[in-house]
């Protein structure tokens, strides 16, 4: 009878300590799997087209606002949908292999499921006009997008990073409308011209906790 108790009592334990391995395993695979990778520095996933933007924004010096049209009107740049790209593609590489899913996309109007790169969690706040009428350049937050085949994030994203730039913006303020010339060099020292538009157009980031998360 006693022994017959420690068999069972073997068992439960065995039992026992399988089941905190599974959960332990569990955790663990759910925290890798749910981990946010689109916030880490380097992401650049595989897209659905080899869109090249070192190409259309690079050697053919395509504004990022033919495509981005909401950078300054919006919280949001937004990706262009199939029908800009066919403003050209409907005649250039017309029939390219490379160009199937823009033109399958263009005739069934189901938009081509690009994979986002950058994105902030939800409970922060974030405004692309603000920043662009600022004058602040995609370049600070994309870094040099223009020269990039298939785009990566450069920067964090991270409070941290948004409150460096807001607690000391002059370096990184130029005239609103140069903010999409990524290879735009200053003449004279960027700080002076910072703080000169800074002066002039009342720039002033906010450093308020409820500014970010409302
Ligand atoms: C011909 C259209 C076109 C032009 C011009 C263009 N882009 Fe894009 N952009 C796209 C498309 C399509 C995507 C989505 C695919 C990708 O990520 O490559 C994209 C993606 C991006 C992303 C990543 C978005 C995300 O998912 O987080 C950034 C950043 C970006 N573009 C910045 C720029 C900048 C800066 C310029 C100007 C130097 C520019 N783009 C010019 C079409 C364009
Ligand atoms: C202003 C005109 C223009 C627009 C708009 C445009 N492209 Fe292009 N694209 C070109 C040119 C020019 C080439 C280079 C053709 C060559 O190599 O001779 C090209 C090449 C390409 C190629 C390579 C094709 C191949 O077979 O080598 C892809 C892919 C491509 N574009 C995707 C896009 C996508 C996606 C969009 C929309 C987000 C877009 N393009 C918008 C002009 C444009
Ligand atoms: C002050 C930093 C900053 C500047 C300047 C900036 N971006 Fe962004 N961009 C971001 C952040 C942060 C996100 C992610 C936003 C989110 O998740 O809501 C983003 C997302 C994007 C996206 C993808 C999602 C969307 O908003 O539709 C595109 C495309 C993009 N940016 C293009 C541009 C272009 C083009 C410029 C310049 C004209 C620019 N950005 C300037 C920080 C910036
Ligand atoms: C390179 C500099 C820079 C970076 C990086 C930056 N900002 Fe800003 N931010 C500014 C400037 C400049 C303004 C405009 C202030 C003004 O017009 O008075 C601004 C304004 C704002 C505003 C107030 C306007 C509005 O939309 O309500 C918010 C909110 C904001 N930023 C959020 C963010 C967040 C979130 C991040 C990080 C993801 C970030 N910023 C990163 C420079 C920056
Ligand atoms: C300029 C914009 C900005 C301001 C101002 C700001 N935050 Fe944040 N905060 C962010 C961003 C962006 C994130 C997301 C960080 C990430 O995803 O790594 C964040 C994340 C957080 C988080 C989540 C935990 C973490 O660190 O990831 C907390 C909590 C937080 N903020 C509290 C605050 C408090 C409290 C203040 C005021 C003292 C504040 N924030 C001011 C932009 C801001």
């Amino acid at each position: 009878m006693q022994l017959f108790e420690k068999q069972v009592d073997r068992y439960f334990r065995i039992f026992f300590l399988l089941f905190l391995l599974v959960l332990l395993g569990g955790i663990t695979l759910f925290a890798f799997v749910s981990r946010p990778q689109y916030t880490e520095v380097g992401y650049s996933p595989i897209q659905p087209v080899a869109y090249s933007h070192k190409l259309h924004a690079g050697n053919l010096g395509m504004d990022c606002r033919y495509c981005h049209i909401g950078v300054e009107q919006s919280a949001h740049a937004g990706i262009p949908p199939s029908e800009v790209c066919m403003n050209c593609h409907a005649r250039v590489k017309k029939d390219s292999p490379r160009l199937a899913k823009i033109r399958e996309s263009y005739e069934t109007g189901q938009p081509v499921n690009w994979v986002r790169i950058h994105r902030l969690p939800d409970y922060v706040h974030f405004n692309h006009r603000a920043h662009v009428l600022a004058g602040v350049s995609c370049v600070s937050c994309h870094g040099r997008v223009d020269q990039m085949v298939e785009v990566r994030q450069v920067q964090p994203l991270s409070m941290a990073w948004c409150l460096d730039c807001h607690r000391n913006p002059a370096p990184s303020l130029r005239p609103p409308e140069l903010v999409t010339r990524l290879d735009w060099q200053p003449d004279r020292d960027p700080t002076e011209i910072g703080r000169e538009l800074m002066a002039r157009r009342g720039i002033k980031p906010p450093t308020n906790c409820s500014a970010c998360h409302r």
